[in-house]
């Protein structure tokens, strides 16, 4: 049997029964940006070097577009040996229905309870007791991406927050310059409008609404100010005609567009590109005003194959994501935060770092996948670029609707 250092430690550490190797999984995902790509070439490495194949089944046009797909092949009969999905309840109706592998033994064995923080990301893997996906990294939405060169060519100086940021647009536009790059899908738009909520309104407004979930502040004063705010940056996008998050940050790192409100994933775009954190770009946590991260991101699901050997290489698949060496070498290029404390990131750049800081702090907040089911997520997707692309939507009459939508969570 052919088999790596490193899966030999891990078979040694914990006597599961894994592979014989020579397995193929076909992995499913929506990770085909540059960033992305070299990210995931990372866990692919690291599942061959145990003498099993990854058998990489990426599919384009992000995880709106990924998601039915890879539901309606495990529905349909014809299960991924592995597959991707956020953080939450996206395949909690797939689990329910005992259409996926139940990881609990390998989860016990390696103490993950112990090692994954924080705790809320295995608490969304678990569904009466038992767990069945693995966390594989924190991603937050909250940041603001800023192009140096943008603001060089303005002549201006980078901003250090939203409000800054906001009053820099016309010397971006006198420049000839887009204020705010933004992709033209519904997820993008909620995600602008995420981050806004926690910069504008606050940490105890978004609690309030996406935790405690209470409607009246939904519907109150403040969050209309929210509304507004976006109101307000819905027109530094107007010229915005890009379509996946990777093309509006590729106007970042070309300095065609001043910023972009986008996930910690956008550092992979940069790095891809050898644009230096600091010196090329500038990156704003809770757009420099509410330094909060919310701890979404991706986590892993197996399909049940009925094939012994398939389901020993799954396990060890899984366990491979958690280990040390995968964890690191993968978050790195991802720009995500890894979900577990005990590995050197001494090579994290300043933006890592920074979301690192802030996960240390505590400041952190569940994400909407976390909270809210998947029929409401798309609801508020589809309401909220309707809005980012109806500059005479009023901000009052999107709140309305946006409160009707997530009464109706169930
Ligand atoms: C995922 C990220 C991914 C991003 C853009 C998010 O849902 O959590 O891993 O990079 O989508 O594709």
């Amino acid at each position: 049997m052919k088999r790596t250092k490193l899966a030999a430690v891990l078979c040694a550490s914990v006597a599961l029964p894994w592979a014989a190797g020579a397995v193929e999984l076909e992995v499913t995902h929506w990770w085909t940006s540059g960033g992305e790509a070299a990210a995931v070439a990372e866990f692919a490495k690291a599942f061959d070097a145990t003498g099993n194949t990854w058998v990489d089944g990426a599919i384009a046009g992000g995880g709106d577009t990924a998601r039915p797909v890879m539901i309606s092949r495990i529905t349909g009969g014809d299960p991924m040996g592995a597959t991707q999905f956020n953080h939450g309840q996206q395949a909690l109706e797939l689990v329910e229905a005992g259409l996926m592998l139940d990881l609990t033994d390998v989860a016990e064995a390696e103490g993950w309870k112990d090692i994954i923080y924080p705790p809320s990301l295995l608490d969304s893997c678990t569904v009466d007791g038992r767990i069945y996906c693995v966390p594989v990294n924190i991603h937050s939405p909250e940041w603001l991406w800023l192009s140096n060169k943008a603001y060089a060519d303005a002549g201006i100086p980078v901003p250090t927050n939203w409000d800054e940021f906001v009053a820099s647009a016309p010397a971006l536009e006198a420049a000839g310059k887009l204020p705010l790059a933004l992709g033209n899908q519904p997820w993008q738009s909620n995600l602008a409008f995420g981050a806004i909520t926690v910069a504008i309104g606050g940490l105890d407004l978004w609690k309030k609404v996406n935790v405690e979930k209470d409607m009246e502040a939904a519907a109150g004063p403040e969050m209309l100010k929210v509304f507004e705010a976006a109101a307000a940056a819905r027109k530094l996008a107007e010229k915005s005609t890009v379509q996946d998050w990777n093309q509006a940050t590729n106007m970042v790192i070309t300095g065609e567009a001043g910023g972009q409100i986008m996930g910690d994933w956008a550092q992979g775009e940069f790095a891809v590109a050898e644009k230096v954190a600091g010196t090329d770009y500038t990156c704003l946590p809770g757009l420099g005003v509410n330094k909060y991260i919310s701890t979404g991101g991706d986590a892993f699901y197996f399909p049940k194959l009925d094939d012994p050997e398939k389901e020993a290489a799954q396990k060890q698949l899984a366990s491979v994501m958690l280990s040390k060496e995968a964890q690191v070498a993968f978050n790195l290029k991802k720009g995500s935060l890894p979900v577990r404390g005990d590995v050197d990131l001494a090579a994290a750049n300043d933006c890592m770092k920074k979301g690192l800081e802030i996960l240390a702090s505590g400041n952190i907040v569940p994400s909407g996948d976390q909270v809210w089911t998947p029929d409401t997520q798309a609801q508020v997707e589809d309401l909220m670029i309707e809005f980012w692309k109806s500059q005479d939507m009023a901000p009052a009459d999107a709140q309305a609707r946006w409160v009707e939508i997530l009464k109706s969570d169930s």
